[in-house]
This record gives structure tokens, sequence and C-alpha cells, in this order.
């Protein structure tokens, strides 16, 4: 299983957009099985399966919480064939803050140990909180590749180098195959701001994904209130069409 941590320190860069629709196009356009993990105590994601309840005992917190979890208990279904889904709501900010005085038991290797038995999926797609607590280190243990969006205001670079430490900080202590796959730059608008602020992140070294998500300010929100993937909702949609292409990049496939 292939384990892709959608990661930023900012909210609104698209982190959710990202995890719903690469799920979407994983599993509809390249077949793949696909395990969504929400692991934002907002349950943006959840929500954007039509699977968010606030009173849901089964989600993403029992994998901080219990050592020796049965992981199917809190594996859901979805509506859409080969999209499977761990859910997030409130109880996750419990279970960071219970986990974090918690020194009994190792605390950043819970969803790693809990996940091992999920082997059935191709891929497990990660959307996280803008935060680094304890919830998001154990997401980082587990994964392969951290994409990262990011929206070219004036403020995107806030937090990247704190992020960037953490990553490697992890990757030196628990993971070594941890791998900073690139940025994505979403919400793309071709005006200076943007293509100045690209410029930016190239000097900085960083990877950036050739392909760019464009800002298609209706159909991407209307699709929220609609709780369908954008790429279902409207396939012909600027930001649909750039995030099957993305996909497509990320797998490695010719254009
Ligand atoms: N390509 C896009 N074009 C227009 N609006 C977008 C696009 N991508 C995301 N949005 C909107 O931006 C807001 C933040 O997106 P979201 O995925 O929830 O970000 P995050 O998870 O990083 O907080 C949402 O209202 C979403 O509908
Ligand atoms: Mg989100």
């Amino acid at each position: 299983m292939q384990t892709i941590s959608i990661i930023s320190l900012k909210g609104g860069v698209a982190k959710t957009t990202t995890a719903v629709n690469m799920a979407y196009i994983l599993a509809a356009v390249h077949k793949k099985k696909v395990l969504v993990i929400d692991n934002d105590k907002q349950g943006n994601a959840s929500k954007a399966f039509n699977r968010y309840d606030t009173e849901d005992k089964n989600t993403i917190a029992r994998a901080m919480l219990e050592r020796d979890l049965d992981i199917s208990e809190i594996i859901k279904k979805t509506n859409y064939e080969g999209i499977d889904i761990i859910t997030a709501n409130m109880d996750l900010l419990e279970a960071n803050l219970r986990t974090v005085v918690d020194t009994g038991r190792q605390q950043q290797t819970r969803f790693k140990k809990a996940l091992a038995a999920a082997n059935s999926y191709d891929f497990c797609i990660i959307d996280n909180a803008p935060d680094i607590n304890m919830s998001i280190i154990n997401a980082l243990v587990m994964t392969n590749d951290v994409i990262m969006p990011i929206f070219m205001d004036q403020y995107s670079f806030d937090g990247l180098n704190i992020l960037l430490e953490q990553i490697a900080q992890v990757q030196e202590d628990f993971n070594e195959t941890l791998n900073f796959s690139g940025c994505l730059v979403t919400q793309y608008q071709n005006n200076d701001v943007n293509n100045q602020n690209i410029e930016k992140l190239q000097a900085r070294g960083l990877p950036i994904y050739a392909q760019k998500i464009r800002r298609t300010e209706k159909k991407v929100s209307e699709s929220t209130f609609a709780k369908i993937p954008l790429v279902e909702y409207s396939v012909r949609c600027g930001a649909a069409q750039d995030y099957k292409k993305f996909v497509a990049e990320y797998l490695g496939y010719a254009k």
C-alpha cells in the first residue's frame, strides 16, 4: 500500500479538495483500491463522502487510543466503488490530548501499527489538519509520499520551514521511506502574484508538480455542498481536468 499525506500548515489551501479528488480519480479512472483517512477533527473529508457524524465512536480517534484495534471496525464503505474511508470528528482532539500524556506506549507509531492489517488497498490518502500534532506525526510515520498543496497568496510560505523540519525529523527517527513528493499549486490564477510566488518556490529548490490546479470558482464550492467529488460533479470544469492530469503525473504516466 502506497500512503500519501496531503499536508500543509495552512488552512484553505485545498488539502481536502485534493485528497477527495485524488482518491476519486485513483479509484474511478485508474481502478485502484483506495482508503481515505480523515485526519482532521473538522471532518471535511468525511463530509465530502457523506459519512460525517458528530456522535460516531468508530473514527480515526480509536486508532490513536486502542492498542489492539481491529481496523475493520472503523473502516466504512463510501458510495463509490473502490473507496473506503476512516472518518474523523471532534473525538480526534481528545485522542490527540490523551496520546500526548500517555507515555506508557509509543506515541508516534500508533497509526502505523493499527493500519498494518489494512493491506488490501493500493493507496491510502490521508487528509491532514493544518497543524503539527500527534496524529499528524502518526500520519507521517506511515507515509511514503508527502504532497503539499500551496495556494499562492501573499502568505503562501508561512509555516513552510517548520513543516519541512518536522518531515525531516520523522524521516530520521521513524520512517526512512518518507519522501517529499512535491508541492501542488492549487487555486491557480495566471497573474503576477501567482507566477512570482511559483518562481520563489522554485528558487527554494522544492519539487513542484508541473500540473497546476486552476481556480474554478463556482463548480468547486457547488460540489462541496452537493457532497460529491468535483471530478464526478463536473467532469469538464478546469479544476477537475487539472486534478486528472495531476494524478496521471503523480503516477508517472506520460501525458
Ligand atoms: N481549484 C479550486 N478553485 C476554486 N475553489 C477551490 C479550489 N480548490 C479548493 N477550493 C475551495 O477553497 C476552499 C478551501 O478548500 P479545502 O479543500 O477545504 O482546503 P483545506 O482542506 O486546505 O482547508 C473550499 O471552499 C474549496 O471549495
Ligand atoms: Mg481540509
